[in-house]
This record gives C-alpha cells, structure tokens and sequence, in this order.
C-alpha cells in the first residue's frame, strides 16, 4: 500500500498571503472604555452629551474642534495640565485633571468625545 497524502499546505500558504495586507482602522474608538473612564472621573459633572451644564457639551466641543490637526494634543494638554477654566455661571476653576497616565486611554477618549 502506498498513500501520498501531502495536500492542505498550499491552501494554507495561499490564505497567510491574503491576510497579510488588512490596514488597521484609525478610527477605531472604544466608546465603553471612553465613557467608563469619563464616569470614573465625574466629567459628566460639568458635561453631558447634548446639554448644557456648567461646560460646553460633549457634542459642541466635537463640532467646535472636529478636524483641527492639533486637537489631540491641545486635550492631552488640557486634561492633564488643570488649565483654568470659567465655568457657565461665571466663576473660574482649574479644570479637572484626569485621573490616568495612560496616553492611549486618554487619546480613546478624545476620539470619543470628538466623534460626537
Ligand atoms: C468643574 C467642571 C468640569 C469638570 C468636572 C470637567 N470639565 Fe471639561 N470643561 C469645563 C469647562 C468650563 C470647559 C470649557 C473651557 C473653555 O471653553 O474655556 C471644559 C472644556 C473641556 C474640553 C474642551 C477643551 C477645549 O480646549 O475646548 C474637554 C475636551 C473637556 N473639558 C473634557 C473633560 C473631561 C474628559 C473631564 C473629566 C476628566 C472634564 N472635562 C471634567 C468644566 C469641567
């Protein structure tokens, strides 16, 4: 008896090289952990998606800032520095610092928010 069982490994081959050239998505956004991480942090405090409260809403900082090119890292900044702030009825705080040193959670966050 003899058995020449040698096939599959060219259909495997052929299947490595068409999944090669899949392009990551950029605007990949992880909205639980974005809103978990606002949660976490009270921002919804001051900010709601579409009210206004004591600042400006999620959706008017988008349609303000959506776009600009150097968006990311004005926010990093300012939601690492406690720049101050004037609240809607007048009186100024430092703005809240958030509580992470994670750049990449931050930056899904700032995608989410400008995604609104
Ligand atoms: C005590 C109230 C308060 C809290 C809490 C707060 N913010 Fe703000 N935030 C403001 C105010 C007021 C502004 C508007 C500042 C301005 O336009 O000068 C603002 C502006 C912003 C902006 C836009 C900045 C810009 O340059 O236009 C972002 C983004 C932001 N906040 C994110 C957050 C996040 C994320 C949190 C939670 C970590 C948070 N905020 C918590 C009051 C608050």
């Amino acid at each position: 008896m003899r058995s020449s069982v040698t096939t599959g490994l060219a259909l495997a081959c052929l299947m490595a090289l068409a999944a090669a050239g899949a392009p990551a998505l950029a605007a990949d956004v992880d909205a639980d952990a974005a809103q978990a991480l606002i949660k976490k942090n009270d921002c919804g405090k001051c900010h709601s998606l579409d009210r206004e409260k004591k600042a400006p809403s999620w959706k008017k900082i988008a349609s303000k800032n959506k776009g600009k090119p150097d968006i990311e890292e004005k926010f990093i900044k300012h939601l690492t520095t406690s720049p101050k702030v004037k609240l809607d009825d007048g009186t100024e705080e430092e703005h809240k610092a958030i509580n992470t040193k994670d750049v990449a959670a931050i930056k899904n966050l700032i995608a989410w928010v400008l995604s609104r």
